[in-house]
């Protein structure tokens, strides 16, 4: 029986309960005003109504807006029975307790988790000094923490704990950006599941999972852990993460809280320079980096982290119009606003506060409830305070925000619930738990090239020489962000492939990590021996992810040179491109016959390649982030705006366009092949306008499968506003299925779309609809248009919100 079962249950008066939160001797009655303080609980996180005209101080500047924040009357009813029970516990608690609901400490490092949870450090959960861990874990271990804190504080106020969680826990499946190039919001969905299933039987309440970061810089090491390039494709990753991470009761102990990160514009680091500040133009900002935020709020996200970086001068952790004004104001969100790891402290280095108290006050008055590591809260927000008594109220509305999303996980009625040893140890890495990841893998990868049908292989292919080290490095596949990912639960390329074929020669031949061309020649001559060479190239782990910039985009090590000798022995070669970014590769398409993009796939990496390479699996996925020629070229977003001299081959015309090199990508946006092929119709339309004030607007095509294979096809819309008060990009993605078509199989994929979804941000600092022409293009990638057409809107009328937030409902018959 649950602790708070045991106890008597009951509404109380905000004075007794207000008592009741006092610890006793006895230990347990901050437990019996907690157990009464959830009973009544009647809210829930994210509640936005929309539509409430008024003027506001917009981000950066000042204009008529439509503030999308829940009016008074309709949400948030105070006083509330359960507004009075948290602000009953609020005004038992001492200026310290206040301020020890905002710190997050380190119970361990990400490498030695639960390593510093020591005397002293309970000591302080004792005094009500700490309001949450993070690289903790362990249903036991994590149980007896939160015993001190319910049993041994003065209030009992649970703690609650984190970890970065953010491509699974022990079962780890594809790297974030592979993931993403399976086009399938289900395929995150079912990760975010399947890992707040396992993180929550391990004590774990809360990830900092998704990164929804829009990344157009491939230079940046954390492309590895978004979704790529898109606006619109980003923002149905991020709903789909939120939706399975935290399911539809945040309360169930099998789901945690979101922690969608970086807020701001982390991805627009100048340079790809990890933490560099971001230059981006307001709406650059509010259609491209703000979408995906913008769509993980309205699925719900519990919290949100700051990016590290400034954006156009203003440290995101102390912007205060972007946070407090925008997040909070304007999209009327009320969750847990999370810094980044001592971002509150690196104001100081940022150069925009003089002392640790001015830090502490410029992120409060930001509206940034919870300090990560830094202890800048803990030891100097008291003395910001006494300097600026304004902070109180900031201080109350931050401890209510937490206290809320503690009470929302259920942890003031049964704080243990999350600490069930024998199901920890039954959910773990289970075989549906792989099978998943099996299945999430093989959607990931990209087939960028296949001449002369060299894949899928055939079963009697004859003798196969696997070279490089990254077929055999399994840990690796786990990627930057492993959680209790194992290296012992990979299996490899080498592993899988000797499993399944009978004659595999396997040599490492070159390393990512090596300037040592050794190994070369005894590649070549296993190469010469065999009948096909699978050459697994590319970049280990440690090549992207934080901190992992490069300004370089090339094969790293020795890897080319491998390639050429590999090349040079004329036998059909088949690269199996791995790593955690777009790489400038133009070598490995003019030598190999087929490219298979494979990122870092998980534990089940090894199988996923090997059906995929033998046609089990047909390969269908498409790439989310533009393969530069070279890294010259970056940024190399397809989305970008048409300039007065669009690129034109002939450089005897002065254009928008390098001389050295053609204009376009390697490999496009929304590319990737299949082992079948397939042919589009005409686009019907429901209408040939739409009124601007609410309107819809259905594209129909019919897709067929043309060739012998089933395989699946990623059927993309896109639009563009020919002529608009600002210059619109030349292509936006704005809805995308990917269907499964058998051998000469026919359907016919809808996309509806409101009029709310062709809006820009206009001059004015407003979401408009304006009247016109808009195209449409449906097609098989960014750069493989196969349908065209238009359709006028009719009018104008103000927008919602950013328009890539908004999904398109998609039909497929
Ligand atoms: C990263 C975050 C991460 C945090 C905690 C920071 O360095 O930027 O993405 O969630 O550390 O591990």
């Amino acid at each position: 029986m649950s602790i708070a079962a045991a106890l008597p249950s009951g509404d109380c008066d905000r004075s007794v309960c207000g008592q009741a939160h006092e610890k006793s001797a006895g230990g347990d009655i901050g437990m019996r005003a907690s157990a009464s303080l959830v009973a009544i609980s009647l809210f829930t996180v994210a509640a936005f109504p929309t539509g409430v005209r008024g003027e506001v101080m917009a981000f950066g500047e000042t204009v008529p807006q439509v503030i999308d924040r829940p009016s008074p009357e309709v949400a948030s009813p105070d006083p509330s029975p359960i507004r009075l029970d948290i602000d009953s516990l609020i005004e038992r608690m001492t200026l310290a307790e206040k301020i020890g609901q905002l710190v997050q400490r380190m119970g361990g490092r990400s490498k030695a988790l639960n390593s510093r949870l020591g005397p002293d450090e309970l000591e302080k959960v004792r005094r009500g000094e700490v309001g949450s861990y993070l690289h903790v874990a362990g249903a036991a271990p994590l149980r007896e923490l939160q015993r001190v804190a319910v049993e041994e504080s003065r209030l009992g106020i649970p703690l609650l704990f984190a970890m970065d969680v953010v491509h699974g826990y022990r079962t780890i499946f594809p790297v974030p950006l592979a993931m993403s190039a399976s086009w399938d919001p289900q395929v995150m969905e079912d990760h975010a599941r399947i890992a707040a299933r396992e993180s929550a039987a391990a004590g774990l309440h809360w990830t900092f999972a998704p990164m929804v970061d829009v990344a157009r810089d491939p230079r940046w090491g954390r492309i590895v852990e978004g979704a790529g390039e898109d606006a619109y494709l980003g923002s149905r990753m991020a709903e789909a993460q939120v939706r399975g991470f935290q399911g539809s009761d945040l309360g169930a102990a099998d789901t945690i809280m979101a922690g969608t990160k970086h807020f701001g514009a982390y991805g627009a680091a100048e340079g790809g320079r990890d933490y560099a500040g971001a230059e981006v133009g307001m709406r650059t900002m509010q259609e491209v980096y703000l979408a995906p935020f913008r769509a993980a709020a309205e699925a719900g996200t519990a919290s949100y982290m700051t990016a590290f970086n400034a954006l156009d001068g203003v440290p995101t952790t102390g912007n205060e119009a972007l946070l407090r004004t925008m997040l909070r104001d304007q999209w009327g969100w009320e969750g847990l606003l999370l810094s980044d790891w001592r971002a509150v402290e690196e104001l100081l280095a940022h150069g925009v506060a003089g002392t640790r108290s001015d830090a502490a006050g410029l992120a409060l008055r930001a509206s940034v409830d919870m300090d990560m590591v830094a202890d800048v809260y803990a030891a100097d927000l008291a003395a910001a305070i006494a300097t600026d008594p304004a902070l109180l109220p900031m201080l109350d509305q931050a401890v209510r925000r937490i206290l809320t999303v503690k009470r929302d996980l259920g942890l003031f009625d049964d704080p243990y619930k999350y600490h069930d040893t024998q199901r920890e140890a039954a959910v773990m890495l289970s075989a549906d738990h792989r099978a998943a990841a099996r299945a999430s893998a093989e959607r990931s990868i990209v087939l960028l090239k296949n001449e002369g049908n060299v894949l899928p292989l055939a079963r009697d292919a004859g003798r196969i020489a696997l070279i490089g080290a990254l077929a055999d490095d399994a840990l690796s596949q786990l990627g930057s962000w492993r959680a209790r990912g194992q290296a012992e639960d990979v299996v490899t390329l080498r592993a899988a492939l000797e499993a399944a074929h009978p004659d595999v020669r396997y040599v490492p031949g070159a390393d990512s990590r090596s300037d040592d061309p050794s190994g070369i020649a005894a590649a070549v001559a296993a190469a010469r021996q065999s009948d096909i060479i699978v050459a697994a190239l590319g970049e280990d782990f440690d090549w992207s992810g934080e901190a992992r910039s490069r300004s370089s985009l090339d094969l790293p090590g020795r890897q080319r040179e491998l390639l050429a000798a590999l090349a040079a022995t004329g036998k059909p070669l088949v690269v199996v491109l791995m790593g955690g970014r777009p790489l400038a590769i133009p070598e490995v398409d003019a030598q190999a016959d087929a490219v298979l993009a494979t990122w870092l796939l998980g534990v089940e990496a090894g199988p996923a390649i090997v059906n995929t390479l033998f046609g089990d699996n047909n390969p269908g996925g498409r790439l989310t982030a533009s393969f530069p020629r070279s890294v010259g070229q970056v940024p190399a977003n397809y989305d970008h705006l048409p300039s007065g001299r669009p690129a034109d081959p002939d450089i005897a015309k002065d254009t928008a366009r390098y001389m050295d090199q053609p204009i376009t990508p390697l490999y496009a946006f929304g590319h990737g092949l299949s082992y079948t092929t397939a042919g589009y119709g005409p686009i019907a339309l429901s209408g040939k306008s739409i009124a601007a004030a609410g309107g819809t607007v259905t594209v129909t095509v019919p897709v067929t499968n043309t060739g012998i294979l089933a395989g699946d096809e990623v059927v993309q819309l896109y639009m563009r506003d020919p002529v608009a008060s600002v210059s619109r990009p030349v292509q936006q993605l704005r809805g995308f299925a990917r269907i499964r078509l058998e051998p000469g199989e026919s359907r016919s994929v809808s996309f509806t779309l409101t009029a709310a979804q062709f809006a820009l941000w206009s001059a004015a600092g407003e979401w408009q609809v304006e009247p016109g022409e808009i195209e449409l293009m449906v097609g098989s990638a960014s750069n493989d248009i196969r349908a065209r057409t238009t359709v006028t809107i009719t009018g104008s009328a103000p927008g919602t919100i950013a328009p890539a937030a908004i999904p398109t409902v998609v039909a497929v018959r």
